[in-house]
């Protein structure tokens, strides 16, 4: 079985397929997917979607491209649906210097504001890093004492992990994991230790190779375990068995049956 840690299926790209994209998701063996909010708005139909579906949890936060949408008193909602039984992280949060759809001071305020709702809920954070790795782990170094967490879609070197890790992090890689060009990704997902590792897809976006250019969906976590357990050299089941036991772990997800 797999799980899926990173996935946005109320994106409109899904609209009202929810049904036969958790259906797929099964049929892969995926038996678990972290549906993570980027806005206000987004939350509130993860928190939706988690209620709906036994599979599905949900992860609540703002991104930072909508960082300069945040107003103060949506920290105390944030805040009020992490006490909600499903909802497992928050997230999510981080700096975005690529886009820069947000000022870069807004999306550091946002980020560290919400690092404090997450240490208030006792949740772990979910983080986005695009063109940001100092500033995010500076960020994290400084305010996120006592807060753990996940880097997902990972894109940094070696030596951060390794500093993510020691701060108690995990490291989730996704679809550029299965892209040619991505040599050093494929180098550092076979260096991060295994209890330390997570499984993605980011969907709608970041489809696997042999799918890029179409829409992704959770199905397809399937595509990214079989390429790192490739280049690991182990089962895929094995594989899947780890990161599904990691995120479980992380987000305090207790086994099916239970
Ligand atoms: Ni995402």
């Amino acid at each position: 079985m797999l799980f899926d840690s990173h996935a946005h299926i109320d994106d409109e790209k899904f609209a009202m397929e929810q049904d036969n994209i958790v259906a797929r998701a099964l049929a892969n063996e995926v038996t678990g997917i972290i549906n993570v909010g980027a806005c206000m708005e987004s939350s509130r139909r993860s928190l939706e979607l988690s209620r709906k579906y036994p599979q599905v949890y949900a992860a609540v936060g703002i991104h930072p491209h909508d960082a300069k949408e945040a107003k103060r008193k949506d920290y105390e909602q944030l805040a009020l649906w992490a006490a909600e039984p499903k909802v497992v992280a928050i997230g999510e949060i981080g700096l975005d210097y690529y886009y820069d759809f947000s000022p870069r001071d807004v999306q550091e305020v946002v980020f560290v504001r919400q690092l404090e709702v997450a240490r208030q809920c006792n949740k772990p954070v979910i983080i986005h890093d695009r063109d940001a790795h100092q500033d995010t782990m500076h960020i994290l170094k400084h305010e996120g004492k006592g807060v753990c967490g996940v880097l997902h879609c990972f894109s940094g070197s070696l030596e951060m992990a390794k500093e993510l890790m020691k701060m108690g992090f995990y490291i989730s890689f996704g679809g550029p994991i299965t892209f040619k060009n991505s040599v050093k990704l494929k180098e550092i997902a076979c260096q991060v230790p295994l209890d330390r590792l997570l499984v993605e897809t980011d969907s709608p976006y970041l489809t696997p190779h042999p799918y890029r250019g179409k829409r992704n969906e959770p199905a397809y976590v399937r595509i990214v375990a079989e390429e790192i357990a490739r280049l690991r050299n182990m089962d895929l089941t094995e594989l899947a068995r780890i990161t599904s036991d990691n995120v479980r772990k992380l987000f305090r997800i207790p086994p099916v049956g239970n």
